[in-house]
């Protein structure tokens, strides 16, 4: 916890961006709170937003569809040319013909679409491909003796795990991972990975229409909504871009807590429920998608005594209604009640599958690597830079070297899918 308080944009602003508030990002939250249920925060350069911290409040704007919108068209400072064309925050925010950017029926239409695809993912497909996939990164470090939990496991997970739900040949995998981790990086290459990436689905989509298979791209395009190229492929890039981040922090911070946390380190061997528990406290305390659920109200009005103006952002700080102050004290974190999951029409789809790809991975790892330790004692790692994900930078891990003999032993063991 920080004694100075974070210092202020030009604008006189909170910055949700930048590295005091990737070191102190409850010290920003605290800031935000000072303006009441909504406040005004500087989300990049010369972009603003207003940023709801109130969870009563982020709930009713949640599931008020005729006061809000997701559709990025009505942004006025975007439409006037007020945002710069470079800015890292379109890469999430600008339109896309997609579930994320749509209400009413173009939602429900689009939604259904969604639904239904991710509903055929097969659970026990999904538990071996990430078995599988965790396997095969930890083949590549287990003689090392030490690690990344980020850039060797947590982010590479969901990018294999995607890459074959999505129907990618194998000859292709390599490069769709390059394009996501470009894409989730934050950094310059983000907008030539998200172009790569798009032109991988776009010729995905061209494969699969000649041969059809079992995957997430051939459900999409001849799914009964018919939708067009462009939607399908704007569509698997929401499952992408909403799926890959929050998954990778979700496994981070649960190894994080399982590690670190007295209550849950003692209880490793307890198995699946531990497990499933430390990814629960997890959701409330790092919720993964830490800023966005970004709406427009349709005209001016008012949330919980906040005033605000139609056409302008307004983000759902997930991360700080979790941890609002206002909530009761010694609540369960079994509890529900979190946002880390968004809530109303657009609530995560993929709950079940999200929970699936984490808790197979957390076990995985602790299965292998028994004996790891993190090597930074800090309480709360540095997080990626960016206002919408809460995502450790490096999370590096110590363990006595082993054989990968036994890792290929086990693999053929499960079988692969
Ligand atoms: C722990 C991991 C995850 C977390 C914390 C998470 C969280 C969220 C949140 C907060 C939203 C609301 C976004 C908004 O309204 O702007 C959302 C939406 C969405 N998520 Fe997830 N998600 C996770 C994993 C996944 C995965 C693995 C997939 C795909 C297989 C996925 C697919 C989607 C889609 C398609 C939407 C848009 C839904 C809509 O707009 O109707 N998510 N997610």
């Amino acid at each position: 916890m920080t004694t100075t308080p974070p210092p202020l944009s030009a604008s006189g602003c909170p910055m949700l961006h930048g590295a005091a508030f990737a070191a102190h990002p409850d010290a920003v939250y605290k800031q935000l709170r000072t303006q009441g249920a909504a406040g005004w925060a500087e989300i990049a350069p010369r972009v603003h937003a207003l940023v709801v911290t109130d969870h009563r409040a982020a709930v009713t704007l949640l599931n008020d569809t005729a006061t809000y919108s997701k559709d990025a068209r009505r942004w006025d400072a975007l439409t006037q040319g007020q945002v710069p064309a470079d800015s890292p925050v379109l890469g999430m925010m600008a339109w896309r013909p997609s579930v994320l950017y749509t209400d009413g029926d173009d939602h429900a239409r689009l939604r259904w679409a969604m639904d239904d695809c991710i509903a055929r993912i097969s659970p026990h497909r999904l538990r071996e491909l990430t078995r599988r996939s965790a396997l095969t990164l930890i083949a590549r470090v287990i003689t090392d003796g030490r690690a990344d939990l980020m850039a060797d496991f947590a982010d590479l997970v969901p990018m294999l795990v995607f890459a074959d739900l999505l129907g990618c040949p194998p000859e292709k995998t390599d490069q769709m991972v390059r394009a996501c981790q470009d894409l989730i990086s934050a950094g310059p290459e983000a907008a030539q990975g998200a172009a790569d990436f798009a032109g991988l689905l776009f010729e995905l989509i061209q494969f699969r229409r000649t041969q059809p298979g079992q995957d997430l791209t051939s459900w999409m395009i001849n799914h009964a909504a018919q939708l067009t190229d462009d939607e399908a492929l704007n569509q698997l890039f929401c499952v992408t871009g909403a799926g890959l981040i929050p998954t990778a922090a979700a496994t981070a911070w649960t190894l994080h807590l399982l590690l670190r946390d007295d209550e849950y380190a003692g209880n490793l061997a307890a198995g699946t429920l531990t497990v499933r528990r430390a990814l629960s406290k997890a959701l409330w305390e790092h919720a993964p998608m830490a800023n966005f659920s970004v709406h427009f109200a349709r005209y001016d009005t008012s949330l919980r005594g906040a005033h605000i103006p139609g056409h302008v952002p307004v983000l759902i700080s997930h991360a700080a209604a979790n941890t609002d102050p206002a909530l009761p004290g010694g609540r369960s974190y079994d509890s529900r009640a979190h946002l880390a999951w968004s809530a109303g029409p657009h609530r995560c789809p993929a709950i079940s599958q999200a929970t699936t790809i984490v808790q197979t991975a957390v076990e995985t790892i602790l299965d292998q690597l028994w004996d790891m330790t993190l090597a930074d004692e800090r309480a709360t790692p540095l997080l990626r830079h960016g206002p919408f994900h809460q995502c450790p930078q490096t999370m590096p891990i110590t363990f006595r070297p082993k054989s990968r003999a036994r890792i290929s032993a086990t693999a053929l063991a499960g079988g692969t899918p």
